[in-house]
């Protein structure tokens, strides 16, 4: 059921329904996020039921604002409190130290606790509507089913699930993909998922380099090499090795999509997508266009390598990952 993230009463009634202790899905500026109150581990495992994902991948707590997200951390060290002043709200995710008394299952009975404040004018309505009724933070994964492409609008989010979730619509999403997410659990902060914060940005509010995951390093289920896959079988080449292929292929009996931003034509047959040429715009529409060119039925998805560039690094992964399955 669609519901109008821009009505007070639509908020209002989606704030009772989280507080109640049932699932409610939700625009973010990143992608639609799969709510349930991060303080009740029974609400918490319908977000795994209804995804199929498994119970000790953790989620991330959504807070309004700073304060709420000392709710659910331990600790809050200056790493945290740097990144949270510069870049919260917005496209950023904190792995830092739980309370261990809050959100266990939210945590997949992990020790730290991965914290969010969205800027979605609708995700914080949201949040403030059910902080009013006493939840600090809401527990949401990406709206999709387990190792499945992440919706970027409510249609999407409706096309996973069944008619019965309240799904509120805040329009297609900004950002596009996944938060960036930083453990700041350790001395030197990790990046452990890009998005479309580059590196130079977060080190220079850091002032240190970030580190890279190693074995002590937390799970991340959004950090598996087979992550945001399409139906279709994805491919990246660079561009010249696309057209001499296409050149090789002729008229195809395949069910073949190209998505470049260089080629201008494509034979007869085989639908080309152009992608953007920059990096924010390709961000904006990518999981729309690989749910689009699934839906067409395309069966194999040759991909244009993006630029080898900071700005790309977000878009390059998600590419990679949805190469890998
Ligand atoms: O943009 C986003 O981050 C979206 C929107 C809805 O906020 N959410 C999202 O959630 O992408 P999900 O569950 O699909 O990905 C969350 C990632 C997973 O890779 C998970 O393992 C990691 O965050 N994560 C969450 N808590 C963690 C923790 N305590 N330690 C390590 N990784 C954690
Ligand atoms: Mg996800």
């Amino acid at each position: 059921m669609i519901l109008h993230g821009s009505d007070p009463g639509d908020i209002e009634r989606a704030g009772l329904r989280l507080a109640a202790g049932e699932l409610v899905a939700f625009p973010t500026e990143t992608v639609y996020g799969l709510g349930a109150r991060a303080d009740a581990d029974a609400a918490v495992a319908r977000i795994f039921e209804a995804k199929g994902r498994p119970t000790d991948h953790p989620l991330i707590v959504h807070v309004a604002d700073a304060p709420a997200a000392q709710h659910f951390a331990a600790q809050w060290p200056d790493t945290a409190a740097r990144l949270a002043n510069s870049f919260w709200p917005g496209p950023l995710t904190l792995i830092v130290a739980r309370r261990p008394e809050v959100a266990a299952a939210a945590a997949g009975g992990q020790s730290s606790v991965g914290l969010r404040c969205p800027a979605h004018p609708v995700a914080q309505a949201l949040l403030l509507a059910a902080r009013a009724q006493g939840v600090w933070g809401v527990a949401a994964p990406s709206a999709n089913r387990f190792g499945r492409i992440s919706p970027t609008t409510a249609e999407h989010v409706v096309s996973e699930f069944d008619e019965a979730l309240w799904v509120l619509d805040g329009g297609p999403c900004d950002v596009g993909i996944e938060s960036t997410i930083i453990d700041c659990t350790r001395e030197q902060p990790v990046l452990l998922r890009p998005g479309v914060l580059t590196r130079e940005q977060l080190e220079a509010v850091l002032g240190q380099p970030l580190g890279t995951p190693d074995a002590h390093s937390p799970r991340a289920s959004g950090t598996l090499a087979a992550h945001y896959a399409p139906r279709a079988k994805l491919r990246l080449m660079p561009g010249d090795q696309i057209r001499s292929a296409l050149d090789l292929l002729g008229a195809s009996p395949l069910k073949l999509a190209v998505y470049s931003r260089s080629l201008s034509k494509a034979p007869s047959g085989v639908l080309l997508r152009r992608m953007p040429q920059d990096a924010a715009s390709a961000a904006r529409e990518l999981f729309a266009v690989l749910r689009e060119l699934d839906t067409e039925g395309r069966q194999l998805i040759w991909v244009e390598e993006p630029p080898a560039i900071p700005e790309w690094e977000g878009v390059r992964d998600r590419l990679t990952r949805a190469s890998a399955a």
